[in-house]
């Protein structure tokens, strides 16, 4: 088992034997949500804070499932109603968490690079939630949990990343770890949304969703960003949909077996008529599903776990 990091801030940072290690250890962790009593002891005495300076449902609720699944003790901290409106600065606020010898702050902020900021001053685990346009690795690890669930080995298999790839966090932990594990990674959207050099990341750049499907094994439909619509970034949401989005007839031209994946919130009718995201190809619950086994996989991981001992998963 290759795992040595006190925290998780991206998917950049970890090697593929390191992805391989908490895509097994969910594997081992996902039986425990099909018992009738879902509760291990693995993070038995120990503290998790959540602090979600953004708004989450997934995130939020699977972390805490996760913990509460390890028997770890749990704080969630209500950003809107703690000291931060009072001008706390996000250092003090985590400093003054730690001090009740917390093990695990899970965090999500709008400021990308926050999640390595706290691990560079804090003894505390540090697992990012999502930092600004930088990384959602636990949505990656989830993403890519999914795929192998359907396919495999990821290695030679091509997965497009569609939308706006240029502010995602979650395209850009897929692609770190998608190429890392081996797989062909094609990024699709509008030019505005693509960043430029973006080949370097090892990927390959279309601006037709059709012509990029025709040989994928999956694709990932990422949210449209309404709150980035402002920024004029495509002519419309109608255009976006009929060029960059997935319809019932689009899906006739498409392999059968395609796998159509979504981190949610969807925007139905702009990434996904309501066809394709509760049709036969979506795997979008599943991951919702998956998310819980992956993100206990993280959270034992950090906090020291090195081999998943039987003890760990006894009821
Ligand atoms: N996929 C995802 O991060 O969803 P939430 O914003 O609801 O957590």
């Amino acid at each position: 088992m290759a795992w040595d990091k006190k925290d998780l801030l991206g998917l950049e940072y970890l090697s593929a034997g390191e992805i391989l290690t908490v895509l097994d250890t969910a594997r081992s962790f996902s039986e425990v949500s099909t018992r009738s009593i879902k509760k291990v002891p693995a993070l038995r005495g120990k503290t998790v804070v959540n602090l979600f300076y953004e708004a989450s449902t997934r995130t939020r609720a699977s972390f805490e499932l996760a913990e509460k699944r390890l028997s770890a003790d749990i704080v969630n901290m209500n950003v809107a109603t703690s000291s931060v409106t009072k001008g706390e600065t996000l250092l003090d606020t985590v400093k003054n968490l730690c001090a009740y010898q917390i093990d695990v702050i899970v965090i999500r902020h709008a400021m990308s690079g926050a999640p390595m900021y706290l691990a560079r001053n804090v003894e505390s685990s540090i697992v990012n939630a999502g930092d600004g346009t930088h990384e959602h690795p636990t949505q990656a690890l989830l993403d890519m949990y999914t795929l192998r669930e359907k396919l495999g080995d990821l290695r030679g298999r091509k997965v497009a990343i569609v939308g706006d790839i240029a502010h995602s966090r979650v395209a850009r932990s897929n692609i770190w770890g998608l190429t890392k594990l081996g797989a062909r990674v094609t990024v699709v959207g509008p030019p505005t949304l693509i960043p430029r050099e973006i080949e370097q990341m090892g990927v390959e750049v279309s601006y037709d969703l059709e012509a990029a499907l025709k040989d994928a094994d999956a694709v990932n439909m990422l949210r449209i960003q309404r709150e980035r619509e402002k920024l004029s970034l495509f002519p419309s949401l109608r255009e976006y949909a009929k060029l960059f989005g997935l319809s019932k007839d689009k899906m006739a031209g498409l392999p059968a077996g395609i796998i159509v994946m979504h981190p949610g919130p969807i925007n139905r009718g702009v990434e996904l008529s309501a066809s394709v995201a509760d049709g036969p190809n979506s795997v979008i619950l599943e991951q919702v599903t998956n998310s819980l086994a992956v993100r206990m996989a993280v959270l034992f991981l950090v906090t020291g776990g090195t081999s998943l001992h039987p003890e760990h998963l006894s009821a």
